[in-house]
């Protein structure tokens, strides 16, 4: 099947069922194969627009559960009233004060599907990146509990190596899986941490 037929396919699926984008099946594979999400678990989804990360969760973890989603451009709204949607960057001390308050308690899991505008030069568009999933990591180590799990998206590029050496310094375990639906020639991958060392002490 060509990439474009199997994105269409998985394009008018997310439609039919009702999720704001197909990036819901990635989470959905990440789940699966890592057994993230669980009842009553807080969640940030750090990158959480247009939200199709946030339905999958907010279903998994259920109403006695919580997620909490950022992202610079501000989702609409969505009726599960375990969702918290909040708009602001993930650098911004004030609006990491503002995740920790609207997740009531220590998180079980900080996703980050954080991707910058492109700006075409491959090797800017790699840094911006790679300071993308620093920050996440730092606020992931700042809010989840000792054996909570983060999870972000990476690239194999310039920066991989240095990333993947920065958050093995910041977590006892790093892990990093490439997805079945991942289109062939694509540089996406992901990366799962568990036990994030506590801050201060690196
Ligand atoms: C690939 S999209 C995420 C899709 C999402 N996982 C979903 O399920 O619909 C990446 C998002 O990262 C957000 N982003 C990029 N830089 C950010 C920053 N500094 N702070 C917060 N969000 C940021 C972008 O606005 C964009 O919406």
């Amino acid at each position: 099947m060509s990439r474009y037929v199997r994105k269409d396919a998985n394009y008018r699926r997310a439609k039919a069922e009702g999720l704001r984008s197909r990036a819901a099946y990635k989470l959905e594979e990440l789940d699966r194969r890592l057994s993230l999400l669980a009842r009553g678990f807080r969640v940030v989804d750090l990158g959480c627009w247009p939200g199709a990360w946030l339905q999958v969760a907010a279903a998994r973890v259920g109403p006695k559960g919580r997620v909490v989603g950022l992202d610079l451009k501000i989702a609409d709204p969505l009726p599960e009233p375990n969702i918290v949607i909040l708009e602001g960057d993930v650098g911004d001390e004030a609006i990491a004060k503002q995740v920790a308050l609207a997740l009531g308690g220590p998180a079980d899991l900080v996703l980050s599907d954080l991707a910058p505008n492109l700006s075409g030069v491959r090797e800017a568009d790699a840094t911006r990146h790679a300071n993308l999933v620093r920050i996440a990591a730092e606020r992931a180590r700042q809010w989840l509990r000792p054996s909570g799990i983060f999870v972000a998206k990476l690239f194999m590029d310039a920066e991989y190596e240095e990333t993947v050496r920065y958050l093995r310094a910041g977590f006892g375990t790093v892990r990093t899986l490439k997805l079945e639906g991942t289109r062939p020639g694509s540089s996406e991958l992901y990366v799962c941490t568990r036990k994030p060392r506590p801050l201060g002490r690196d």
